[in-house]
């Protein structure tokens, strides 16, 4: 299920699905990502009430649905009652919250490979790792490469790690420290996700040369997307999928 080269997954990858061609984190997103040639997409899982996964990225449902309160709140029937569509436009409007287990096989449908960010609250950066991870390796099991779950949360990547040695790990951060070489290694992870604004070409050449990947998110510029091919990144993260482009910006290395 691993596999040992340094990047072995796609290259250009929509954010929350589908980027901003669609309500964040839903299952349409996923079908436009796949309809406008996205190999891979990300998006954020969070744990509902009685910890059952669902695609959200805020604490609260307050910015993407029509209801409020913490995400924690609502056990997973009660966020599926939500409308998670219509803050995005009213086309969308019916649009649900995913579960994690209706968007992977969504995914597999669509031949469409995720980077799942594991996303916790405050208190549950342990058992939030634990328990994606866990449907994680159950439900891509057959997959070839393995979906990369990442984190901004070292204890969530830890408990991930833990509980399914085999997946592979990203750590994510806004600004590297000036120990992330170290850092990255140090939680097992086989690579770096980093905000676009902070990679540079040394650093890049710096990951290669500790064995390790780097993706950099989120790139909505063409020109910032050809300059990061240009200094070897291994991937980029994008919102504007019309404008980013798989067929057009994802030479591999040596071509
Ligand atoms: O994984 C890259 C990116 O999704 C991290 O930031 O806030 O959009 O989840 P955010
Ligand atoms: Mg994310």
């Amino acid at each position: 299920m691993l596999n040992t080269t340094r990047w072995p997954f796609p290259r250009v990858i929509a954010h929350r699905c589908g980027g901003t061609t669609a309500p964040e984190n839903t299952l349409v997103a996923l079908r436009l990502a796949a309809t406008m040639g996205f190999g891979g997409v990300e998006f954020d899982v969070k744990l509902a009430k009685f910890g059952v996964p669902m695609l959200i990225h805020d604490d609260t449902v307050d910015r993407t649905t029509d209801g409020a309160g913490p995400v924690a709140a609502y056990d997973a029937a009660e966020l599926r009652a939500l409308d998670a569509g219509l803050w995005f436009g009213n086309e969308f409007a019916g649009e649900r919250i995913p579960t994690f287990d209706a968007a992977t096989a969504l995914c597999h449908n669509l031949g469409l490979w995720a980077n799942i960010e594991i996303k916790p609250d405050r208190d549950n950066a342990v058992e939030t790792g634990r328990i994606v991870a866990g449907i994680a390796a159950r439900l891509w099991h057959d997959d070839n490469p393995a979906p990369l779950l990442s984190s901004f949360s070292e204890a969530a990547l830890a408990a991930a790690r833990s509980a399914e040695p085999a997946l592979p790990l990203a750590l994510l951060v806004a600004e590297p420290p000036s120990d992330w070489i170290e850092g990255t290694r140090r939680l097992g992870c086989r690579a770096l996700h980093c905000r676009q604004e902070y990679v540079t070409e040394q650093m890049v050449t710096a990951a290669h040369e500790a064995g390790l990947g780097i993706l950099a998110y989120t790139v909505n510029d063409p020109q910032r997307a050809f300059a990061l091919f240009g200094m070897g990144i291994d991937a980029i993260i994008t919102d504007e999928l019309g404008l980013v482009r798989p067929d057009q910006l994802a030479p591999m290395p040596g071509s």
